[in-house]
């Protein structure tokens, strides 16, 4: 949703502040804005648009009008009020002395408004945000907390409801911020002679690597020298430091065109740090396990929630799971899991799989999950990050920071590790002998390498796409697991090309869809393997012929040496052979070049930031 960055210290806070925001933009990007701070002045400005018209802005009015060693930034991802200048943050007091910005949702923000308005003070946006900064300078200028900075930002901590992200600033004590959270991200950084808040720690990744964790409701107040951290209560507690193990070149593009065709080309990678470590003497472990063997043993059923591509992932996991399993896996979208009243015991095991940790609709599952005396698993790429801190074991998936808003990455991770959780549970359960797990593991450990040699189709696709040109409508058919990774191709090129795709399971074609199917209608046929399920294979040979029958355009994603396809494929993509459950790890891959490269053919070049989409999209 939306970053937020804080420093203090003794250096330039406006360019430290603007490095911080541009590599977070990806978390939101319809309006940013940043506040320096000196003593009895803040210098503000906020526009509009992507990073760059503020940049534009600061540069019209002159940096050297922004002097200060503190400030506090944001990029927005509007929730409450359209994105303009004057709804983007900071967020600026009535008495213009105190600056604040807000990640998340004030819940009681209408009647924290009416009694702001009361007091005859003017809000001018339509923010939800904006009742902090008001709130923050009423406290300070009278009442119990006058006169004191930090006791007044807790004040107003304490009175909002919600999932908030909030730092505060005050002129009269321009050394320092106070922020607080509740159910959305806040990270720390401890530098030396600095200190740092974000809301992840790309906001000071280039500055220190020594980080802190806040708890749920906790405030910190950051000065150049220390950090000291607080319940809203002002009770001192303790945070949680730790160490970030990537650098800023892994937050860069790297010589590439856009962060995500770099994180696509990290695949390998990204599959193989995910597994590494996973399968140690012949048995499978997980990270953080606090469920024990006796706990899996238990599980009677499996729910899978998840939201977006992470939901596809969670498709994937229910084919390996009750293959390997044999118990019932059920798949949700993390939003509906808990309006629908699901039944839920201690003998559920829900997954959890989230790429930021951070999805308030993933979160909200949860919570759910638990109160209702599930035990919960978190696949999650996002060390420190909510879900996992809630969630009784956690497997991580190393893919390393994604920053392309569109998954490509993070979701084949998502998919090696929810097949890690798969023979965790088998082996525990017993339901397969360790040397069928090694096999498995075996296969999974050979992708990296069958994951270079499927990026070989980059220029193929490239023409291919540049044939099409710019396609109103496509559609992706599969069966098994190809399925959902029809699913996930047609979310990809939504999302980037912001054209009408739909993936379907190819066996529902006659049952509706085949409607669709018109002259030179693009259509993306995924097949599975003819060696692992060749009735699977037969069916999806016929469905082919069903379309180009009726003048499809099909673009066939099919194993190498298979010929059975080639006839009725106008473009045949050709991945390396694996065994069936296994596949999709590949054949993602020629989708999401393919989505890339007909967004530009449909003019949009920003493939990293599509419109109207953020990272982490913490609001339900
Ligand atoms: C699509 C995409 C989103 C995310 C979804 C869940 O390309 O990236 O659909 O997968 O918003 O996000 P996480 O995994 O952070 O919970």
């Amino acid at each position: 949703m939306c970053a937020i960055v804080g420093y203090v210290g003794n250096a330039d806070a406006l360019q430290i502040g603007l490095d911080a925001l541009e590599r977070m933009e990806y978390r939101g990007y319809d309006s940013a804005g940043i506040a320096v701070v000196e003593p009895g002045k803040i210098h503000l400005e906020k526009k509009e648009g992507k990073l760059t018209n503020l940049l534009e802005r600061i540069d019209e009015v002159g940096r050297e009008n922004f002097s200060g060693t503190t400030c506090i930034g944001h990029t927005r991802w509007a929730t409450h009020g359209r994105p303009n200048d004057t709804n983007a943050h900071p967020h600026i007091s009535f008495d213009g002395k105190a600056a604040i910005v807000h990640n998340g949702i004030i819940e009681n923000f209408a009647t924290l408004r009416a009694e702001i308005e009361s007091q005859g003070i003017e809000l001018v946006s339509e923010t939800d945000s904006e009742v902090a900064a008001h709130l923050l300078a009423l406290a300070y200028n009278e009442g119990a907390t006058k006169g004191d900075f930090e006791a007044s930002a807790l004040s107003v901590l304490a009175r909002l409801e919600g999932a908030f992200t909030v730092l505060f600033t005050h002129v009269d004590a321009p050394d320092r911020i106070v922020a607080g959270r509740r159910s959305t991200p806040l990270i720390v950084g401890v530098g030396d002679g600095e200190n740092f808040i974000g809301s992840d720690v790309a906001a000071f990744i280039d500055r220190t690597k020594n980080a802190v964790e806040l708890g749920q409701d906790n405030a910190v107040v950051i000065t150049p020298e220390e950090y000291r951290i607080y319940d809203f209560q002002g009770n001192e507690v303790e945070g949680k430091p730790f160490t970030i193990d990537w650098d800023l070149e892994a937050a860069q593009k790297d010589g590439f065109d856009s962060f995500m065709m770099k994180e696509i080309y990290e695949q390998p990678a990204a599959v193989r740090d995910t597994l590494a470590g996973h399968f140690v003497d012949g048995r499978v472990v997980l990270d953080e396990q606090r469920l024990s063997d006796e706990d899996l043993r238990q599980v009677e059923k499996v729910f899978v929630v998840a939201c977006g591509s992470a939901y596809h992932s969670g498709l994937l996991a229910k084919y390996a799971i009750e293959h390997w399993v044999r118990v019932p896996v059920e798949i949700e979208v993390a939003s509906e899991f808990r309006y629908r009243d699901p039944v839920l015991d201690r003998q559920t095991l829900v997954v959890a799989v989230s790429q930021s940790g951070e999805t308030a609709d993933t979160l909200e599952a949860v919570r759910h999950a638990k109160s209702q005396g599930a035990r919960v698993l978190a696949v999650c790429n996002t060390n420190g990050s909510q879900i996992p801190r809630e969630s009784d074991a956690v497997l991580y998936t190393h893919a390393g920071p994604e920053i392309g808003v569109a998954s490509t990455k993070a979701f084949l991770a998502q998919v090696a590790a929810n097949y890690v959780v798969g023979l965790a549970l088998a082996q525990a359960r017993g339901t397969k002998y360790s040397d069928e797990i090694a096999t498995i593991f075996d296969e999974l450990e050979a992708l990296p390498e069958k994951i270079e040699k499927t990026l070989e189709l980059r220029q193929q696709i490239l023409d291919l796409a540049h044939e099409l040109g710019a396609v109103r409508t496509m559609l992706f058919l599969g069966r098994h697991v190809g399925y959902p990774v029809a699913c996930e191709g047609a979310l990809k090129l939504k999302e980037l090309a912001y054209i009408h795709a739909e993936g379907f399971a190819a066996g529902e074609l006659k049952h509706g869809p085949i409607a669709l199917i018109e002259d030179d209608l693009p259509v993306v046929v995924v097949v599975p393997s003819p060696h692992g399920r060749p009735v699977l294979h037969s069916k999806i040979v016929s469905n082919i012929q069903e379309i180009r029958a009726r003048g499809a355009k099909t673009i066939v994603v099919a194993e190498a040496g298979d010929e059975a396809v080639r006839p009725f494929a106008n473009y045949l993509l050709e991945i390396p052979q694996t065994s069936t459950l296994v596949q999709p790890i590949l054949s993602t891959i020629p989708l999401q070049f393919l989505a890339a490269d007909i967004a530009r053919e449909c003019g949009n070049d920003d493939i990293d930031k599509p419109r109207n989409l953020a990272k982490s999209v913490t609001v339900e």
